[in-house]
């Protein structure tokens, strides 16, 4: 359990991880740990911290909570939890708050594509961060393999089928655990400042073939069904989730279907020097998970 007095001594730089127990943030952590990084866990809770690491309760709705978790930081992985809607209450203030507290080097969690969609919110984080003058990195992966594996695993595990309004449309899933993999580089290493990198998995994939694989690992038939948007609704709205949560996933599968979601790009392979891990990877070691 960590301790936010005595924070551990550590050669690397100290770092505060905002979504520390999230998709990204859980292996970003163990990373920065192996890298020597002085880790500050940040969590609402305040005061789960993996070994190695400090606790410090943070949350993006509690502005009293920002300037503590701050202070002494030379490094912030910043991150928009996904119900964080309102990102000029609640996230732009605390890239304010970096700044005040001399932070120098903020790397932020965006979306691929966000350059060419000024509406999303990661768009406003990432133009504040840059007329704040805050040095910066930012990450811009596609979509998570993790979607599977969470938002996704009851359809898979109860049903026996993917789910989504996606059609034939590719999408060039990556594994959170590359993401982290290259956050944790450009956190640990100097020379990221001032840059953005396209984050995705090597290949593009359509549903169909991501169901085959599933079929493959898993041993029994997992379907696609390639269901329309109102079908796709229709389920999500008997699972008691707000209508907006649906609507953002409708939209985001649309995209898939226009076919807009599969580009692939060489970053995350160049940033590790290795390939990317594979969607039969990621399927074979979250197995337990849908059995
Ligand atoms: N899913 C995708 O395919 C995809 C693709 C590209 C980009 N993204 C972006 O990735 C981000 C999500 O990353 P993720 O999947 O790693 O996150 P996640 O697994 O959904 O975890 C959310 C994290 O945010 C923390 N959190 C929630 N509310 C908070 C609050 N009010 N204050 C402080 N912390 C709070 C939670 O920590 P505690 O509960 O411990 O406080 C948790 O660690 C989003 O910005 C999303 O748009 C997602």
């Amino acid at each position: 359990m960590g301790n936010e007095k005595a924070e551990p001594k550590a050669k690397g730089p100290r770092v505060l991880v905002t979504g520390a127990s999230g998709n990204v943030g859980a292996p970003l952590v163990a990373h920065l740990v192996q890298g020597g990084a002085s880790v500050r866990v940040a969590s609402r809770e305040g005061t789960r911290a993996p070994p190695g690491t400090t606790a410090v309760r943070f949350d993006f709705e509690d502005p009293s909570t920002h300037a503590p978790a701050l202070a002494g930081v030379e490094k912030v992985f910043l991150l928009r939890p996904p119900a964080v809607t309102d990102v000029n209450r609640h996230l732009l203030p605390v890239v304010r708050a970096a700044k005040d507290a001399g932070v120098r080097h903020v790397v932020f969690l965006s979306l691929l594509g966000v350059e060419k969609n000024p509406v999303v919110p990661h768009a406003k984080v990432e133009r504040f961060i840059l007329e704040a003058g805050v040095p910066h990195t930012f990450l811009r992966p596609g979509f998570f393999m993790q979607n599977l594996s969470t938002t996704h695993r009851e359809d898979i595990r109860e049903h026996g089928e993917l789910f989504v309004p996606a059609g034939s449309g590719r999408t060039s899933f990556i594994d959170t655990r590359d993401i982290a993999a290259v956050g944790a580089r450009t956190l640990l290493e100097e020379g990221h400042e001032g840059k953005a990198y396209d984050l995705t998995g090597s290949e593009a994939l359509t549903y169909a073939e991501v169901a085959a694989l599933f079929t493959e690992v898993l041993g029994r038939p997992i379907r696609y069904p390639a269901p329309g948007a109102l079908r796709f609704a229709a389920r999500w709205y008997g699972r008691n989730v707000p209508a907006s949560y649906i609507a953002v996933m409708t939209g985001i599968y649309t995209v898939c279907r226009l076919g807009l979601a599969g580009t692939v790009t060489p970053d995350t392979e160049a940033l590790l020097g290795r390939a990317p891990i594979s969607m039969r990877q990621f399927i074979q070691d979250h197995k337990s998970c849908w059995l």
